[in-house]
C-alpha cells in the first residue's frame, strides 16, 4: 500500500476545561491534561489508528517535549523518520474548552516555524500517493509542497487551518482537495454562504471542496454535484481535533476507493467519535472504534466498504 505524506504542525496541548470563558475574569478549571497536536500530528494520527501508513514531515524543537510527542506518535504507528529537529521550542497549544466542548486556542508556534522547504525531506514525493499540507505552516513551504507534490502526480489534500498570511490564491489550482471549516472557508472566499464560499474555491481551480461544520455535520462540493451529512448525535466533550479525525478518515476512504459520497458520511463518523473524548491525537477513533460505531448506528453498507 502505497504510503500518505503529512505535512504539518506538531504541538504540545494543553487543554483547560472551564464552564464559560470569559475576557478580564478569573476561571477556576476541574481539569487540566495535555496531549500531542497540531493538525499535522493529529491527521497522521487519525490515519495511523485507521491502519494506514502514515509519514509526517513536520518539525519538533530538539527538547523534551519534541522527543516525546514523536515517542508518541510512533506508538500511534505514526512514521516519524523524516521529522525535522530545530533549535526552538516544541510548538505548544493551549486549548480552553467549555461546557459545550467549544475551543478557544492560543498558539505558540516554535519549532513549526522552521519547517522550511530547505527542511522538508523530499523523499516523500517519490513513496507517497497522497499527500496532505496544512496552511499553518511557514506559507512558502506549503506552496512549495503543495506545487512539487502535483507536479508529480500526487493527490493533494489542503486543510487551510492556522493560515496567518494572507490567502494564497496563488496555490489553490495545484489542490485537489480542500478542507476549510465554516470561518475558514469564507475568509478564504470572501463569501458569506458555504455554498458560494464553495464554489468560489472551485471557480479558482480547486476539485473539491469539503466543509466541516461542525454540530451540522459537513458538506462536499465539486463542480458537478453537491452533498451535506448532518453529525450524529453523540454527547460532545471537546470538539478540538474532531476536523483531524475528518481529514484522516476522508484520506482513508480515498485511499479505500470508496465515492466520495461514502467518503464523507465515513470522514463525518470519524469526527462524531472524536468530540466524545478529550484530547487531539488521542481522540481519532481506532479502526475497530469505527467499525463497532458504524454497526451501532445501522451503517452496514459503510462498514462493509471498511473492511479491507
Ligand atoms: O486541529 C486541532 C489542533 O490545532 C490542535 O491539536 C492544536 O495543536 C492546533 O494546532
Amino acid at each position: 500500500m502505497k504510503k500518505i505524506a503529512v505535512v504539518g504542525k506538531v504541538n504540545i496541548d494543553t487543554f483547560i476545561h472551564v464552564e464559560k470563558l470569559e475576557y478580564g475574569r478569573n476561571h477556576l478549571s476541574k481539569r487540566v491534561y495535555t496531549d500531542v497536536g497540531g493538525k499535522g500530528a493529529n491527521t497522521a494520527a487519525a490515519l495511523a489508528k485507521l491502519g494506514f501508513e502514515a509519514v509526517l514531515l513536520a518539525s519538533v524543537g530538539s527538547d523534551s517535549s519534541g522527543k516525546s510527542a514523536l515517542k508518541r506518535l510512533e506508538k500511534l504507528g505514526v512514521d516519524t523518520s523524516l521529522v525535522n529537529f530545530s533549535s526552538s521550542h516544541t510548538g505548544r497549544t493551549f486549548v480552553v474548552v467549555d461546557n459545550q466542548g467549544q475551543n478557544t486556542m492560543f498558539h505558540a508556534l516554535g519549532a513549526n516555524k522552521d519547517l522550511l522547504a530547505e527542511n522538508v525531506n523530499w523523499i516523500f514525493l517519490e513513496n507517497s500517493s497522497i499527500v496532505f499540507v496544512q496552511f499553518g505552516i511557514p506559507i512558502e513551504t506549503a506552496r512549495e509542497v503543495v506545487v512539487m507534490a502535483k507536479r508529480n502526480g500526487k493527490t493533494v489534500f489542503v486543510d487551510p487551518g492556522g493560515l496567518e498570511s494572507e490567502v494564497p490564491f496563488d496555490i489553490l489550482p495545484f489542490i485537489d482537495i480542500i478542507a476549510p471549516n465554516e470561518s475558514e472557508l469564507f475568509a478564504l472566499s470572501g463569501k458569506d454562504t458555504v455554498e458560494k464560499g464553495a464554489k468560489s474555491l472551485i471557480s479558482r481551480g480547486i476539485e473539491t471542496v469539503l466543509v466541516k461544520q461542525g454540530k451540522k455535520g459537513a458538506s462536499l462540493y465539486t463542480a458537478k454535484s453537491s452533498f451535506h451529512f448532518n453529525a450524529y448525535n453523540v454527547n460532545v466533550v471537546d470538539t478540538t481535533g474532531a476536523g483531524d479525525a475528518f481529514n484522516g478518515a476522508f484520506i482513508a476512504a480515498m485511499i479505500l476507493k470508496m465515492d466520495p459520497y461514502d467518503a464523507l458520511k465515513l470522514a463525518v463518523a470519524s469526527a462524531s467519535l472524536a468530540v466524545q473524548k478529550k484530547g487531539t491525537s488521542s481522540s481519532s477513533p481506532v479502526r475497530e472504534e469505527l467499525m463497532g460505531f458504524l454497526k451501532e448506528r445501522g451503517e452496514d453498507a459503510l462498514l462493509k466498504l471498511l473492511i479491507m
